[in-house]
């Protein structure tokens, strides 16, 4: 196994998508400009959902459109549907992820559908952007709890995982949406989607409730898996998991990953300063995640 660990910034996306101050998009521009010159491969850095369900993200293509792109990194936006996709090619997005639930509760909340629904969904999605030679990564939220249905199983992960695969995915992002899943929990997770998936090809996503999303990480390291997502400043949550809390801090995963022995290639100082960043454009209040 490598020693060089992928951490995958999706601070400008997931980390601010949940901010209840409508954050300007010059400021998230420049984010994402600090980001650029800290040494990702990928920043995820826009969203083309709806923006009667995510206000926060309705300044996507203004920021896509107002970033300096560095050489060598990645701009990835989020597209539920075929509008999605149509959008995020217009605004250039280097790669493309579309999002489903191993949940139905979760499913239907997120993105007012089934998970066979969205699969049908996903399929013409994932179908363009690949024959437009543009990656797609899918996820999979509520790989371990689900905040409508409870405890999710890891067959039910792998279910889902398998069919994002099948169809064309480059990727599978798990995401603990809620940020509660113990290590234990994960790494079972994990071994099931194992089954299914390369484990090159597999990211770990963790939000940090119970601050046990390093410990996760750990586990999932030791299963071979070499991506994972964090935000700057441990931003983030999604507004249709309430009670969900940020991101794992992308400053405490480098940190971990160096002490352990890996290279991300990411340069500290720069990710140190785009988390001062992050965190002083976040709100007072948590309207939207409570709505
Ligand atoms: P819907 O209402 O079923 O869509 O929403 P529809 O196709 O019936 O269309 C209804 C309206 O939405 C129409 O407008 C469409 O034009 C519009 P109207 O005629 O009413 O004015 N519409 C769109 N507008 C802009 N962009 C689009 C788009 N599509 C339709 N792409 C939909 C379905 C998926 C659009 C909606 O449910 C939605 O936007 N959901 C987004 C939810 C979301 O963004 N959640 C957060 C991201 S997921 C996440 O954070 C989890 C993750 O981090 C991993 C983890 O932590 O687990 C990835
Ligand atoms: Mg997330």
């Amino acid at each position: 196994m490598s020693d060089f660990v992928e951490i995958f910034e999706v601070g400008p996306r997931d980390g601010l998508q949940n901010e209840a101050r409508i954050i300007p998009a010059a400021d998230k521009i420049a984010l994402v400009d600090a980001l650029s010159g800290a040494g990702f491969r990928r920043i995820e850095c826009a969203s083309f959902v709806n923006p009667k369900w995510v206000p926060q993200m309705a300044t996507s293509a203004e920021v896509m459109a107002g970033i300096t792109r560095a050489p060598g990194v990645a701009y990835v936006a989020l597209t539920p549907n075929m509008r999605g996709l149509t959008d995020a090619l217009a605004a250039k997005a280097d790669e493309v992820a579309v999002f489903g639930s191993a949940s139905e509760g979760f499913s239907k909340a997120n993105i007012n559908a089934t998970i066979a629904e969205s699969l049908e969904r996903f399929a013409p999605v994932v179908a363009e952007a690949v024959a437009r030679g543009v990656p797609v990564r899918g996820y999979v939220s509520c790989v371990v709890d689900c905040p409508y249905d409870g405890p999710v199983a890891p067959e039910a992960v792998a279910r889902v995982a398998k069919a994002l695969l099948d169809m064309g995915c480059a990727e599978i992002g798990l995401g603990d949406t809620l940020g509660r899943g113990s290590p234990e929990r994960i790494g079972a997770m994990i071994d099931a989607v194992k089954d299914v998936v390369p484990v090159e090809r597999i990211a770990g996503h963790f939000h940090d409730t119970g601050g046990q999303a390093l410990a996760a990480m750990e586990v999932a390291l030791g299963q071979g898996v070499r991506i994972f997502d964090a935000a700057v400043g441990g931003l983030g949550g999604c507004p249709y998991a309430p009670g969900a809390a940020g991101n794992v801090a992308t400053e405490a995963v480098l940190d971990r990953l160096t002490a352990l022995g890996f290279e991300t290639g990411l340069d500290r100082d720069a990710v140190m300063h785009a988390a001062r960043m992050a965190r002083a454009m976040r709100g007072t209040g948590d309207a939207v995640r409570d709505a």
